[in-house]
């Protein structure tokens, strides 16, 4: 096809050239005996000037695909919306290449379509130039990393995608094996055995970007397949290692935004981030950080907060007025989601504190709160006590968020990121009532710790390290154990049988009797990285063709029923019953 030009890129400097441009009509003007074209590429929009008096013209409509010839020429008042808006290009003749139907949405940035209709004309949806630069920015992150990964001796590996259950921890998908009846595959959660098996396979410094998959409660910020860019090393230690990734995040701010980011990161260890900031991937763009009052309730007149290991509290400054019996009962209700009875909340008015829970005050005890809260008239303090400060810290945590949100205390385009660092091992899951890893089995205990392994399970700390990212996770790993009899210990903790372990790990335990280097990684979540970077909270604007949050595709209505012939022969039947 003829074509001289892309649209976006014409400028002043093509003033007086003849060009051939392609396109779809993006909105067109007829004023008679002029008309305007606004035809854009994947490069941006040209404004096309038509003098209908001296070229006759077909019939043009909004997404109709056509071909311009003409001549570029200076426009007398600049169009500062366009980045060609100096220009404009004057028609000799106009052809159309393809028609179009009216567009179930609005192709422009603006556009008022529901994401169920965006996401069902996806193909239309991604005409719009804000979908296509937030795609650009994803693909700008991925060269960055190809470059700094392939400069610092890592090369690309690809990985089963047909493979067996991984221990992330999600439910898997799993596809049937046709030739082994009630046999199946899972698709990766992660490629995490294959990276480990690929450094006791002597590669030292591997990485890929690799398609995940986990059947999870869907959320703005996950996907059921997602792409992460995996990375795994040998002979380094964690500080070696966080140094090596902060280049890469470093060149990946540069490559794509243009910051240059301070190194190294801040590195906050995990005990620090949800006593201070009530999260294990913590904001710290904004101060309300957690304070503790256990001391100063010891002997309250409120048993529940003197019989609990636990109290904190958060401060929201100038707000007491706003906050009514309506917003406390939504704090209440917030703090219920963590495993909170609920919250207690005091106004400092007229230098006074009020609230309910005033009748339960000691003068001394209200002395030192106000001195420690270093309260100000019309600011609210917000106290959560209870046994588990796990769910104290994270249920503040969630409120900090809301406020933060709620009253604008995060600078837009502002980039936090840190290491959290120095995990527990271990999470006690009340709901198994036994402990489960943190991350994932083969996370390595800290040398210190491990003789905690036979006594006491909360006090073992982990080499392992997430990257958080304006208070997302964008990435995290750890360094692994290398020490086939530490791996034992650890899969028997987690409650696997003899049979469990050879049937699920069997190869990666012998493997370990090889020689198997000290190892460690981690996997970045591209996603969410590009979901940052691109300035979005929906982690569907950057991917081509995502999900919705029931897990469909309503572009092509997956998933679908199948043929039974297809069911047979993959031997399976499908009950009528849940
Ligand atoms: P983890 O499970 O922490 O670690 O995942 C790493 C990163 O992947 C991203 N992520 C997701 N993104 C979108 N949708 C999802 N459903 C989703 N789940 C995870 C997050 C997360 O930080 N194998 C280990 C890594 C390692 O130890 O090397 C792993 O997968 O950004």
């Amino acid at each position: 096809m003829e074509r001289t030009h892309f649209n976006g890129r014409l400028s002043e400097s093509n003033v007086n050239e003849e060009v051939t441009l392609v396109g779809w009509v993006h909105k067109w003007r007829n004023l008679g005996s002029i008309m305007f074209i606004d035809l854009r590429d994947a490069t941006g929009i040209v404004q096309v000037m038509v003098n209908t008096e001296e070229i006759e013209i077909p019939d043009v409509r909004n997404e109709y695909v056509i071909q311009v010839k003409g001549t570029v020429s200076l426009k007398e008042v600049e169009n500062k919306k366009l980045k060609t808006g100096k220009i404009e290009v004057v028609a000799k003749s106009i052809k159309v290449i393809n028609t179009a139907s009216q567009t179930p949405l609005i192709i422009d940035d603006n556009t008022d379509a529901l994401e169920d209709t965006r996401l069902k004309y996806r193909y239309l949806d991604l005409r719009r130039p804000c979908m296509q630069e937030m795609l650009r920015i994803r693909a700008k992150i991925v060269k960055a990393v190809h470059e700094y990964l392939d400069a610092n001796d890592f090369f690309e590996v690809e990985t089963p995608l047909l493979c067996l259950s991984t221990p992330e921890g999600a439910r898997d998908y799993l596809v049937p094996s046709r030739i082994h009846k009630g046999h199946f595959y899972a698709l990766p959660q992660s490629p995490q055995i294959y990276k480990q098996l690929l450094m006791i396979g002597g590669l030292e410094r591997y990485y890929q970007i690799a398609r995940c998959f986990r059947d999870e409660d869907l959320r703005a910020d996950r996907q059921p397949d997602f792409t992460q860019i995996d990375i795994e090393t040998s002979f380094l230690d964690q500080d070696q290692f966080l140094t090596l990734m902060e280049g890469m995040i470093a060149k990946i701010m540069k490559d794509v935004k243009g910051i240059d980011i301070e190194l190294p990161l801040r590195r906050m260890e995990y005990d620090e981030a949800v006593n201070v900031y009530g999260s294990d991937k913590p904001d710290t763009r904004f101060g309300m950080h957690l304070i503790d009052l256990k001391d100063i309730f010891l002997n309250s007149e409120f048993e529940a907060f003197k019989t609990a290991k636990s109290v904190k509290c958060i401060v929201v400054d100038n707000i007491a007025d706003k906050t009514s019996r309506k917003v406390i009962d939504t704090l209440n209700m917030e703090a219920r989601k963590f495993n909170l009875k609920g919250v207690t909340v005091l106004k400092l008015e007229n230098n006074e504190l009020t609230g309910s829970f005033t009748k339960y005050l000691k003068e001394e005890e209200s002395n030192a709160l106000k001195e420690r809260l270093n309260f100000k008239n019309n600011d609210i303090v917000i106290i959560a006590a209870s046994d588990s400060n796990r769910d104290v810290c994270f249920g503040l945590g969630a409120l900090r968020s809301n406020y933060a949100k709620e009253l604008g205390l995060i600078k837009p385009d502002t980039y936090d990121l840190l290491w959290v660092v120095h995990w527990p091992l271990f999470e006690y899951s009340e709901k198994e009532g036994r402990y489960v890893s943190n991350h994932h089995p083969f996370t390595r205990p800290c040398d210190e710790d491990l003789k905690y392994l036979d006594s006491d399970l909360s006090k073992v700390y982990a080499q392992a390290y997430d990257i958080v990212f304006n208070g997302y996770e964008a990435g995290g790993g750890s360094l692994r154990i290398y020490d086939g009899k530490i791996q034992k210990k650890i899969f028997e903790i987690l409650g696997l049988s003899e049979e469990d372990i050879q049937n699920k790990f069997g190869t990666f335990i012998q493997a370990f009797n090889y020689g198997t280097p000290p190892h460690g990684g981690m996997a970045f979540g591209l996603d969410r990285l590009a979901m940052i970077l691109a300035g979005t909270t929906n982690i569907r604007d950057v991917i081509a063709f995502p999900k919705n949050l029931s897990a469909v595709c309503p572009m092509l209505n997956a998933p679908q029923p199948v043929d039974e012939m297809q069911l047979k022969d993959l031997h399976i039947k499908i009950s009528d019953e849940d």
